[in-house]
C-alpha cells in the first residue's frame, strides 16, 4: 500500500520501466512515441489508443472494472500496462480481459485495495512475465484457485502487502514453468502447507515471506497434543513438512522465537536454501533480561541437510553465542550476526562451521575479545572478520591467531588503545580507524603483510609514525592516518635509512595539524621516499607552507585544500609531472605563480574556489568569474569546484592589464 501514496514516485518509476524486481528480466528500450501517458487524468474507462503503444499508463484514475471490450483487438505492441491505485479503491477484472493484448510482458493491478479476479481474469496472456497484484486485498484463495495457469513466462509475482494466510497453492500453480520468484511480504501467512514438494514451483528460486506471522510456537499444529491455545491453528489442510528446493528464502520480520524457530527450520527440514535471510528477529534474550534464552545447538539443528550457503540473521536480540549454535550449517559460508546484543562468544561458538569465510559482528555490544571466543575459527577457511563498531578495549594475547586465512579483519570504531598483540600473518586489510591507538607499535608483528590500513580518528600525534610504519610494513599501498590531531616530528620519516621498495601508492593525511609541525621547521621532507605514491591528501592541515613534494615524480592527486596558503613559491609543484588533480580550494591565495601550469604539464582537474583572488576583472558586464571560466576553458584544465564558488574577492579596477600578464 505504501508505494501507492506518492503518485509521483510511482510515475517517475512507471516512466523509467523499473517494474521489473527480477534483473534477469527482460527489459527491452522502448520508443517514448509509443508510450500513451494517462496516469491520473480522472478517467473512468480505458481510452483508445494507438495500436502502437507499447507502454499504456493508467495509474491513479477512477476506473472501476476492465473487460474484454475495455482492450479492443490490434493491442499486439502493447508490452506494459498499468492500472495500480485506482483512486476509487477498487478494480473489477472481467474474463478475458487482455486477450487482445497477447504481447504484454508486464502487467500492475497492485494499489486497488479490493481487487476483484474473474477466474479467467489472466486467460491469453502466455507473454507475461510480471505481474504485481500487490496491495489488493487479497486472500489465500487467490493462489489455491488456478488464477494464473495459463501464464507460462511469468516469472515475478509480486503478492505483497494482502491478506493471504497460508501458503498452500492449488496445483496449477505447481506448474508454472517460469515463476523464479514469489514476494508474499507483509501477508498474514502463519504456516506453510504441502506436502513434500506439491506445493511450489520446482523453478522457483526466490521466496520472500517476510513481515507475515509465522510463529511455529505449536507446531506440529495438527498434534492433539498442543491445545492450550484457543486460537485456530489448524491452518493448513494437514498440517504437513514442506520441502522447498530454493536460492533465497526470506523470513524477516517474523515472530518466529526460539522455539518457534526451531519448529520452523524443523518443519522445512530437507529444504535446499542456498541463501536465508532472517533479519530483525526476535531471538535472543537481550542485554539485561534473564528469561529468554539464547540461540543453541537446537535452534538451527533442522537446518542441517539444507546447504545453506548464506545465512543473514543480522539485527536481534542475541546476548551470548552459545557453543555450537552453527553447527546445523556446515556449508555456510557467509554468517551475519551484525546488529544484535553480542557481549560474549562462548567457548566453541563457530564450531562445525568448516567453511566459513566471512563473518559479520559489527555492530554488538563486544568489550573484550578472548581467545576461547575466536579459537573454534581456526577450523573455518575465514577470510572477512567484521568486528566493527562494538566497544573492543581489551584483546586478549593470541586471541587473533591462528586465523591463517584472514585477510580482511575490521575492528574500526572500537575502544583499543593499542595493536594488539596477535599474529596474522595473511592479512593484507586490516580497519582500526576510529579508536583510541598513540602508536603503530607492534603493528609488523601482528599484521607484516598489510596491503592496506586504517588508522584514521585515532590518537597518534607525530608524523614520525609515517616512517616507522614504512620500516615495517613493507607491502603497504593504501595508507589512512587523517583524524589524528599529527602536529609534531619526532623522528623524521624523511631522515630514515633509505627503503629501496616502498610500496605506497596512496597516503591520507587530511584533518591533522601537520601545519604546526612543518611551521617548526621538522621533518619537511618527510616524503623523500615515496616515490611510488599516486594519491596525496594534506587537506585541513593549517598549513601556511607547502611541504617538500619534489621526489614524488608519480604524484596523481594532491589535495591542498583547506589549508591557510597565502602564496605558493615558484618551483612549489616542480618534479609532479605526473599530476592530474590538483585542489587547492579554500586556502587564502590571491595570486598563483605564472610557472603553475609549466610546471604541470598533465594537470586536467584544478581546483580554485574559496580563494580570495585579485584578478582584471573588467568594466560593467564582464564579471570577474566569467574570466576566471574561460581561464580554465582556455588552458584545457577543469574546474574541481562549483563554477560560482571560484570568483575574485576584490574587484579591483585592472582595466588595463590583461588578464594574461597577471601573474597566473
Ligand atoms: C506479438 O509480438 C510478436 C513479436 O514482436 C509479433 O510478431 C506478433 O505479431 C505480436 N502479436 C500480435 C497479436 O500482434
Ligand atoms: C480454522 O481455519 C480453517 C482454515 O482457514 C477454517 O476452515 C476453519 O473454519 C477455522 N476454524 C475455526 C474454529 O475458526
Ligand atoms: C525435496 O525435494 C527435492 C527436489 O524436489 C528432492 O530431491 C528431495 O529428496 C526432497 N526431500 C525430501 C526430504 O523430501
Ligand atoms: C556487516 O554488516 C553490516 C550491517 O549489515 C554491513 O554494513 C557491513 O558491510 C557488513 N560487513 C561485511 C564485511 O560484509
Ligand atoms: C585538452 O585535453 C584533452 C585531454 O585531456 C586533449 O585530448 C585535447 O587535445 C586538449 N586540447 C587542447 C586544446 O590542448
Amino acid at each position: 500500500m505504501r508505494r501507492r501514496l506518492l503518485p509521483l514516485p510511482m510515475i517517475l518509476w512507471a516512466l523509467l520501466g523499473c517494474a521489473t524486481p527480477d534483473p534477469s528480466l527482460k527489459r527491452t528500450a522502448v520508443d517514448p512515441a509509443t508510450i500513451a501517458n494517462h496516469l491520473a487524468q480522472g478517467l473512468t474507462a480505458v481510452p483508445s489508443v494507438s495500436r502502437a503503444t507499447a507502454v499504456l499508463l493508467l495509474s491513479f484514475n477512477r476506473i472501476r472494472s476492465v473487460s474484454q471490450a475495455s482492450f479492443p483487438e490490434g493491442l499486439g505492441a502493447l508490452r506494459r500496462l498499468s492500472l495500480g491505485g485506482q483512486l476509487t479503491r477498487s478494480l473489477q477484472i472481467g474474463g478475458r480481459s487482455f486477450t487482445n493484448a497477447p504481447n504484454l510482458t508486464s502487467l500492475d493491478l497492485g494499489g486497488n485495495g479490493q481487487l476483484v479476479l474473474h477466474r479467467e481474469a489472466f486467460a491469453g496472456l502466455g507473454e507475461l512475465e510480471s505481474l504485481f497484484l500487490d496491495s489488493n486485498g487479497l486472500d489465500e484463495g487467490v493462489l489455491e484457485s488456478g488464477l494464473f495457469r495459463s501464464l507460462l513466462s511469468l516469472r515475478s509475482l509480486v503478492l505483497t502487502g494482502n491478506r493471504i494466510r497460508r501458503l498452500s497453492p492449488d496445483s496449477s500453480f505447481r506448474n508454472l514453468p517460469s515463476l523464479r520468484s514469489l514476494d508474499l511480504k507483509l501477508n498474514r501467512i502463519s504456516e506453510l502447507c504441502g506436502s513434500d514438494s506439491d506445493a511450489l514451483p520446482p523453478g522457483l528460486s526466490k521466496l520472500d515471506l517476510s513481515s507475515n506471522r509465522l510463529s511455529y510456537n505449536q507446531w506440529p499444529s495438527s498434534s492433539s497434543s498442543s491445545s492450550s491455545s484457543s486460537s485456530n491453528s489448524s491452518v493448513c489442510p494437514l498440517g504437513s513438512a514442506v520441502n522447498l528446493t530454493l536460492e533465497e528464502l526470506d523470513i524477516s520480520l517474523n515472530p518466529l522465537n526460539l522455539q518457534g524457530a526451531e519448529n520452523f527450520f524443523r518443519a522445512i527440514a530437507g529444504s535446499r536454501i542456498q541463501r536465508l535471510i532472517f533479519r530483525h528477529t526476535v531471538l535472543g534474550r537481550n542485554f539485561g533480561f534473564r528469561n529468554l534464552g539464547d540461540p543453541d545447538s537446537r535452534t538451527f539443528a533442522g537446518l542441517g541437510g539444507s546447504d545453506v550457503r548464506s545465512f543473514d540473521l543480522s539485527r536481534g536480540f542475541i546476548f551470548r553465542l552459545n557453543p555450537g549454535v552453527f553447527s546445523g550449517l556446515p556449508r555456510a559460508e557467509s554468517l551475519s550476526l551484525a546488529f544484535h546484543k553480542i557481549n560474549r562468544i562462548g567457548k566453541g561458538a563457530f564450531l562445525g562451521l568448516a567453511r566459513l569465510r566471512t563473518l559479520n559482528l559489527s555492530h554488538n555490544l563486544l568489550g573484550e575479545i578472548y581467545q576461547e571466543g575466536l579459537e573454534s575459527l581456526r577450523a573455518s577457511p575465514l577470510q572477512h572478520l567484521d568486528l566493527k563498531s562494538n566497544h573492543i578495549g581489551a584483546v586478549e594475547d593470541e586471541a587473533f591467531s591462528g586465523l591463517r586465512s584472514l585477510r580482511t579483519l575490521d575492528l574500526g570504531d572500537n575502544a583499543l588503545s593499542r595493536i594488539p598483540r596477535s599474529r596474522i600473518p595473511g592479512l593484507e586489510h586490516l580497519l582500526l580507524g576510529q579508536n583510541r591507538i598513540g602508536s603503530s607499535y607492534g603493528i609488523q608483528h601482528f599484521s607484516p603483510g598489510l596491503i592496506s590500513l586504517d588508522l584514521s580518528s585515532n590518537r597518534l600525534r607525530d608524523l614520525g609514525e609515517l616512517g616507522s610504519l614504512m620500516q615495517q610494513l613493507h607491502s603497504l599501498r593504501f595508507l589512512k592516518l587523517s583524524r589524528n590531531g599529527i602536529d609534531r616530528c619526532l623522528a623524521n620519516p624523511g631522515a630514515l635509512p633509505p627503503l629501496s621498495h616502498t610500496q605506497l601508492l596512496s597516503l591520507d593525511l587530511s584533518r591533522n595539524s601537520l601545519g604546526e609541525a612543518w611551521a617548526a621547521g621538522s621533518c619537511l621532507d618527510a616524503f623523500r621516499q615515496l616515490s611510488l605514491l599516486r594519491v596525496l591528501n594534506l587537506g585541513s592541515n593549517r598549513l601556511s607552507a607547502v611541504p617538500d613534494l619534489q621526489d614524488l615524480s608519480s604524484l596523481r592527486s594532491l589535495d591542498l585544500s583547506g589549508n591557510s596558503l597565502r602564496t605558493l613559491p615558484r618551483s612549489v609543484f616542480r618534479g609532479l609531472g605526473s599530476l592530474e588533480f590538483l585542489s587547492l580550494t579554500d586556502n587564502c591565495l590571491s595570486t598563483l605563480p605564472p610557472s603553475l601550469l609549466p610546471s604541470l604539464p598533465a594537470l586536467r582537474g584544478l581546483g580554485l574556489g574559496g580563494n580570495p583572488f585579485v584578478c582584471g576583472c573588467g568594466g560593467a558586464g564582464d564579471g570577474s568569474a566569467t574570466r576566471l571560466t574561460r581561464w580554465f576553458v582556455d588552458n584545457n584544465v577543469t574546474s574541481l569546484d562549483l563554477p560560482e564558488t571560484v570568483s575574485c574577492a576584490s574587484l579591483v579596477d585592472l582595466e588595463e592589464v590583461s588578464i594574461d600578464s597577471l601573474p597566473w
